[in-house]
């Protein structure tokens, strides 16, 4: 039977990967960011996954204001790293899993979570950040990945109690899947950040500690905190956030079984307008 293994919760600011990109990792400004990350690379490698369930928001690339999906997954065979404007980032092409995501969407449809099926997307840096993170710079990604796309550009977007059931939802699909592979799910975005109006540039590093503290340790509680509060407190864009309670609500304590083994916990501010929180939990 296939597996959740771990989760990895991360921000996906768009000049980290520029910086990389850039060749400016090293500088100052950046080198505290990426040295945070550090433990986090090597444990990718001892603990590498068959599969990524990576839940990212698109920020107007692949969806307009034509179409705007809820809750989507990617059912396709790729992804290509999307033009956003500065020509696509220089990282490999995202292999997907058409026989896990299908399988998923099958599933969680039927317990009753309303999925688009994505067939063709290219993939921002909502997604190709949290990987360049966590991967650094490589000729290819360590495995495939399903990216799971979720609304938290136009309102109304999905509370963060639906975020959370739907991991519940996604842990069970995985579960029945008849194969051995170990999945990670990832949970992007965030933390505190206003890129716009009378609050830009808004961080509230206080309340993102807390947030990560009750992610860890009370995360069913976490989870019906109305949004008015993240918009509040971290910023309009500080909604985001939500989108960590669906990699969270897939971890085996959720379903009664052991909590699971903090393995890194790191804050950062600022990298541009955000700040950078990051965290790693594994189950037993
Ligand atoms: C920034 C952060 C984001 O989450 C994003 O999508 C775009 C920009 C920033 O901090 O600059
Ligand atoms: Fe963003």
């Amino acid at each position: 039977m296939a597996k959740i293994t771990a989760s990895v919760y991360t921000s996906h600011v768009p000049a980290i990967g520029a910086a990389l990109d850039l060749k400016k990792d090293h500088e100052p400004y950046w080198q505290p960011l990426f040295k945070g990350y550090e433990t986090s690379k090597q444990w990718m490698k001892d603990n590498k996954p068959d599969v990524i369930i990576l839940v990212f928001n698109d920020h107007a690339t692949a969806f307009d204001l034509t179409m705007i999906p809820t809750f989507a997954i990617g059912c396709a065979d790729a992804y290509t790293p999307a033009d956003e404007g500065y020509g696509a980032r220089p990282v490999p092409v995202v292999q997907g899993h058409p026989e896990l995501a299908c399988h998923i969407a099958q599933s969680v449809i039927q317990q009753d979570f309303d999925l688009t099926i994505i067939n063709h997307m290219d993939v921002d840096h909502g997604l190709t950040v949290p990987l360049s993170l966590m991967c650094g710079e490589v000729e290819e990604w360590p495995c495939p990945v399903i990216p799971f796309a979720v609304n938290v550009v136009q309102y109304p977007v999905p509370s963060g109690q639906r975020c959370f059931n739907l991991g519940k939802a996604i842990r069970k699909a995985v579960e029945s899947f008849d194969k051995d592979l170990k999945v990670q799910i990832w949970g992007t975005g965030g933390m505190s950040h206003q890129l716009q109006g009378a609050r830009a540039g808004l961080i509230n590093l206080d309340w993102d500690k807390q947030f990560i503290e009750r992610m860890v340790n009370d995360p069913a509680d976490l989870a019906t905190m109305p949004h008015m509060d993240y918009v509040r407190e971290a910023g309009s864009e500080g909604i985001e956030l939500v989108m960590w309670l669906i990699a969270r609500g897939a971890m085996a304590d959720v379903a009664g079984g052991a909590k699971p083994t903090e393995v890194h916990r790191f804050h950062h501010v600022p990298a541009s307008n955000t700040s950078v929180g990051h965290l790693i939990l594994e189950n037993q």
